[in-house]
This record gives C-alpha cells, structure tokens and sequence, in this order.
C-alpha cells in the first residue's frame, strides 16, 4: 500500500465531525453527490449540528470542499486541454493559479 492510498483509507474513517461521528469517506460521498457547500452538507447529513456547532469540524470540512472544488477546476481545465497543475491536496492549496473555485 502506498503512503497517498494509506492516507487515503486514513481519511475515510477517521472522524471528521466528532460531536456527529460522522467521518471523512461520509463527508467525501456527499460532496461528490452534489453537496458543494458547508449548508449542503449540514442539511444532507447534518455535519455540524453537534454541540460544538461546527467549531471543530468546520475549518476541516472547508479544506475538503476547498480541494474538491480546486479539483474539479483542474480537471475541466484538463478537459479543455489547457495546462493545468495537478489539484491540492486538502488543507494545503494556496490559492494560487490551479485554484479559482
Ligand atoms: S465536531 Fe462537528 S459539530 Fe462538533
């Protein structure tokens, strides 16, 4: 197993949103089912709803919406044929020239 896949599986069941224990693979499947924003996910699974209200999951659930954005950014740039970098991973985009969402 490479370190990416090991983090990766990592990722899929460590708990995101503690006060919910609702975890990263959880968060990653609504994101990809359309849920594009902190409001989507908090009405489609009801991430931070807990009692921390989002102080704890928030910033990180941001990062993953962030990268996934960035992502799909990257990849319709590579659909047209443009050059782009390769997408960020979560937490770690600068904002720079890949990144427009
Ligand atoms: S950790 Fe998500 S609501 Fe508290």
């Amino acid at each position: 197993m490479t370190q990416k896949t090991e983090i990766d599986w990592v990722d899929h069941f460590k708990k995101v949103c503690i006060c919910r224990s609702i975890t990263g693979g959880t968060i990653m499947k609504a994101i990809q089912d359309g849920a594009l924003s902190f409001e989507a996910l908090r009405r489609a699974i009801r991430v931070g709803t807990g009692n921390c209200k989002a102080k704890r999951c928030r910033p990180k659930i941001e990062d993953k919406l962030h990268a996934y954005r960035c992502a799909l950014e990257v990849e319709a740039k590579r659909s047209k044929g443009e050059d782009a970098a390769s997408p960020p991973e979560p937490g770690t985009c600068d904002g720079g020239d890949a990144c427009n969402p």
